[in-house]
């Protein structure tokens, strides 16, 4: 095995030995709560007996077919999705996972408009592959960044680390706004095909827009005949508490990227939903892209049953409960407790807490994109969890609380026990100290 974005001689996996709902476990006996969800896709848990059973119905059945051909499953999992994709997003375009939607909404805004450029945020991440690696708005994109993709960045709102010395959320809203007017105009208007967002930054740190901001660009976007863009790959499917993080603004995108929580990761899927005006654009002209696995069977199969099971077992109202009823108290709690926490943030199964050196600067526990020694307060963060039996999401000074929607009320308060007694090791490394 050659495993992603590592130094292969310095990594030691973790054997699995079996996972089931929220937790899984390892050869010696381990077993961790997983407060990451895989990489935030198992919205719904490991092995939901569903799921899998409507997986094995059709590998017996039918267990692939070209992408050219109406497929039972194929079908019925597009209706499902562009039933609950926001306004008129209702035709479904079928990828592999997030980065190849990505790659293919860019392509549809770059046919769409004629033009050629993409804005995207910083503190942001859309992908491994070409494209949407240099979208990507964090150090893994600069290994890859040659700087002929056409791709530019700005900044987006984030108060608590806010690039525009901002002290409140209406301000920040108005500046950034201000910023990305501005963005535009020396890049050339009519040079720019698409605004690229996650909804709601996912691995860049969980910073929910404030309000308006999100209308404010779509109504550039549509001042300057701009393709809106929202890569919900991460916060789609139930994750934020809605089945999309769009509906807690009130926008619609002109085209909207999902993977990840679609089937829960079962079988690899993704895909973009199109709008009415973008898909008029490829009616009578072929749209100069596809996939051999694009819609296939067993994926869309997963994302039918996934689809049922998350309306049947209420797991988007679930998450919106349990987050708010029991993570956002919980997180609080531990807030007043733990002086390495600087921030918490987030909504539904989606949260992040900023850790910090010092609260009053601001300073993070550790550099941005720390490794090594430096990033030693993290590292004892991240075994104090594990010895704990809870299996943590830590990005750069940040953990991430982003177990599977369907957590019960019992497993969201022991992995909040859990993180109680590994933050106690990260405030060693704090001023307070
Ligand atoms: C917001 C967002 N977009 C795109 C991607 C890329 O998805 P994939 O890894 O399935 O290619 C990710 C993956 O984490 C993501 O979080």
């Amino acid at each position: 095995m050659f495993h992603s974005w590592s130094a292969q001689g310095l990594i030691d996996p973790l054997a699995v030995a079996g996972a089931e709902g929220s937790y899984f476990w390892d050869y010696e006996g381990n077993r961790y709560l997983d407060f990451t969800s895989g990489l935030v896709f198992t919205n719904i848990g490991y092995q939901h007996p569903k799921v899998v059973a409507a997986i094995q119905e059709q590998a017996a059945k039918l267990s692939t077919f070209a992408p050219a051909f109406a497929v039972e499953p194929r079908s019925e999992a597009a209706r499902l999705i562009a039933e609950r994709t926001p306004g008129d997003l209702d035709k479904i375009f079928f990828t592999n996972g997030g980065a190849e939607a990505i790659e293919n909404a860019v392509r549809m805004a770059r046919l769409h408009t004629g033009r050629h450029k993409v804005l995207a945020a910083y503190r942001s991440y859309h992908g491994g592959t070409t494209t949407a690696i240099n979208l990507t708005g964090d150090p893994r994109r600069w290994a890859s960044d040659n700087g002929t993709s056409g791709t530019v960045h700005f900044w987006a709102p984030f108060l608590y680390r806010s690039a525009f010395y901002a002290e409140n959320q209406a301000e920040e809203c108005a500046r950034a706004l201000q910023h990305l007017e501005d963005t535009i105009a020396f890049e050339g208007p009519a040079a720019i095909a698409a605004i690229v967002l996650e909804t709601i930054p996912g691995t860049a740190g969980i910073m929910t827009p404030p309000p308006g901001y999100l209308a404010g660009v779509r109504e550039i976007c549509d001042r300057h005949g701009i393709v809106f863009v929202l890569d919900e790959v991460m916060a789609g499917f139930g994750r934020t508490g809605k089945w999309f993080a769009a509906e807690h603004f009130d926008v619609v995108p002109d085209l909207m990227t999902f993977a990840k929580g679609v089937n829960s990761g079962y079988v690899p899927l993704g895909g973009v939903a199109i709008s009415g005006a973008i898909a008029e654009t490829f009616e009578k002209r072929p749209y100069p892209g596809g996939l051999t696995y694009s819609g296939h069977p067993l994926a869309c199969a997963a994302a039918v049953a996934t689809i049922q099971v998350m309306e049947e077992e209420r797991v988007v109202e679930n998450a919106a409960h349990t987050g708010e009823t029991v993570i956002a108290p919980g997180l609080r709690e531990l807030a007043e407790r733990h002086p390495s926490i600087g921030e918490i943030r987030g909504t539904g199964m989606f949260w992040a807490l900023d850790l910090v050196k010092d609260r009053e600067t601001r300073e993070p526990l550790v550099p941005y994109n720390a490794s090594g020694e430096a990033n030693a307060p993290m590292a004892a963060f991240t075994a104090a969890c594990k010895k704990n039996g809870l299996w943590p999401f830590v990005n750069m000074n940040r953990t991430h609380v982003v177990p599977p929607c369907n957590v019960t009320e019992a497993e969201a308060k022991e992995g909040l026990a859990a993180l109680d007694i590994a933050l106690s090791a990260a405030d060693e490394h704090t001023t307070a100290a």
